[in-house]
């Protein structure tokens, strides 16, 4: 028996995930099915918490919704602990749902309406602002005692094309002098408590970078704290610590950068007047994205300039592939012990020429009806997911002490049109 990772197990050439048949699974529940192990979940925070809390005890992990919003998962990730970093009065709907406290829920919009300022003021979660007409706008709705501002520091980094979220060209975050201004303007608003956030870019495997980010934070936080005169609740550095996704990418030294901003934090805040806030990070994929597995059946292979591997997820069930042109790792779930290989295309079946997951990748010989399980799919895999093609969205599993649990169903195709309305007259 060899492990692919700790979950991910090769029983007598069949991936086994916590334990549990892949095989198995598919027939049981059919494809595509998103299969994710709850424990990986729970080590994956668990590490991350042991690293940083390590250094620096007030110490939170808000995990970022928008990379998975099933309601099971974000039930394990409430029961660890974890606090809720939302991006929409939806998901805020979805964390509390899933029993997260208002006060443990960060609430980080862009260019919000109105309507959804006033929905996060009603439900007391934590305000991050992102533009300081936003500020003036929640004021004319109602008396928030805690306000935090998304800063654009200047510079960001991404793993991908589109994934650089500070910098010049970023729609997100607020200047300095913008976020001076609105903590005056708070301050004078009786605001009691405060924030300061950056999120600058996702998927980073750079070591090095998040101290980098993290002495920016604090230089920007001091400076606001002596022109302002407030302290800081908390400061938060954001999400983007990145996962490997292709193997010859290395993983992240997470107790390495815990130990570094922890150190970072107690050295700096000793000397400073921001206070003794909290530090707050925001992950996403780091969590939850290599917990989850894709498992796909191929249905047909077509041998023209190329050989394509048609499976039945495509860009529909797994965009990162056509939009970023990730890459995602594949095994033969039912096939794994085979030697011969084979450098395939393998596309999905939606009617556009981008419906590739993997190009030009070797592979061990597939046949029609065998498994494909597609890796780290746990984060940002389901959540952009769509209907396109009139196909329904995929089936998701948990499992967990060896054994499975329906935690989304697949839907129908009664579910493609359930919301439309067709005019009388076009009735007949
Ligand atoms: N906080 C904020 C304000 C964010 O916008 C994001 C992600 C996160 C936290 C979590 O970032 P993470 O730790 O997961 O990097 N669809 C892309 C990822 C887009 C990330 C957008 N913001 C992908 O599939 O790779």
């Amino acid at each position: 028996m060899w492990k692919i990772q700790d979950h991910l197990t090769n029983k007598n050439g069949v991936l086994h995930i916590g334990g549990v048949n892949t095989i198995k699974l598919a027939s049981k529940y059919g494809t595509p099915l998103f299969v994710t192990d709850e424990k990986r979940i729970q080590k994956n925070y668990n590490s991350l918490y042991a690293a940083f809390s390590k250094y620096y005890d007030k110490f939170q992990i808000n995990y970022a919704v928008k990379a998975n919003n099933n309601l099971a998962i974000l039930r394990i990730l409430r029961k660890l602990n974890s606090g809720a970093d939302c991006s929409c009065p939806e998901e805020i709907f979805l964390a509390k749902k899933a029993g997260f406290s208002s006060s443990s829920i960060m609430y980080t919009g862009n260019y919000n309406s109105k309507p959804e300022l006033e929905f996060a003021l009603k439900s007391k979660v934590n305000i991050n602002i992102d533009n300081l007409s936003l500020l003036h706008n929640l004021f004319d709705i109602g008396k928030p005692n805690f306000i935090s501002f998304r800063v654009n520091p200047g510079f960001g980094k991404g793993g991908y094309r589109g994934l650089t979220l500070g910098g010049s060209k970023s729609k997100f975050g607020v200047s300095i002098r913008d976020a001076k201004n609105g903590f005056k303007l708070s301050k004078e608003n009786n605001v009691k408590r405060f924030g300061l956030h950056m999120m600058t870019g996702s998927a980073i495997l750079d070591n090095s970078y998040f101290k980098t980010i993290t002495n920016k934070i604090l230089d920007i936080a001091e400076d606001i704290s002596e022109t302002v005169g407030i302290k800081f609740d908390f400061i938060n550095i954001g999400g983007g610590l990145g996962i490997p996704y292709n193997p010859n990418q290395k993983p992240l030294n997470i107790n390495k950068i815990g130990m570094e901003i922890g150190k970072l934090f107690n050295r700096r805040l000793n000397n400073s007047n921001i206070g003794k806030p909290s530090l707050m990070i925001e992950p996403g994929r780091y969590v939850v994205g290599d917990s989850t597995i894709l498992l796909s059946r191929v249905h047909s292979i077509k041998k023209t300039m190329k050989t394509f591997v048609g499976i039945d997820a495509g860009m529909n069930t797994l965009l990162r592939p056509a939009l970023y042109d990730a890459y995602h790792q594949i095994y033969v779930a039912n096939n794994l012990n085979s030697r011969t290989m084979e450098t395939v295309d393998v596309c999905g079946q939606v009617c556009e020429n981008t419906d590739i997951v993997a190009k030009n990748r070797k592979l061990v010989k597939i046949r029609e009806g065998d498994t494909l399980a597609i890796l780290n799919t746990g984060a940002y895999g389901f959540s952009m997911s769509s209907q396109y093609n009139s196909r329904p969205r995929a089936a998701e599993i948990l499992v967990s002490g060896g054994k499975s649990d329906l935690i989304r169903e697949r839907e129908k195709v009664t579910d493609l049109f359930k919301l439309v309305k067709i005019p009388k007259r076009l009735r007949k």
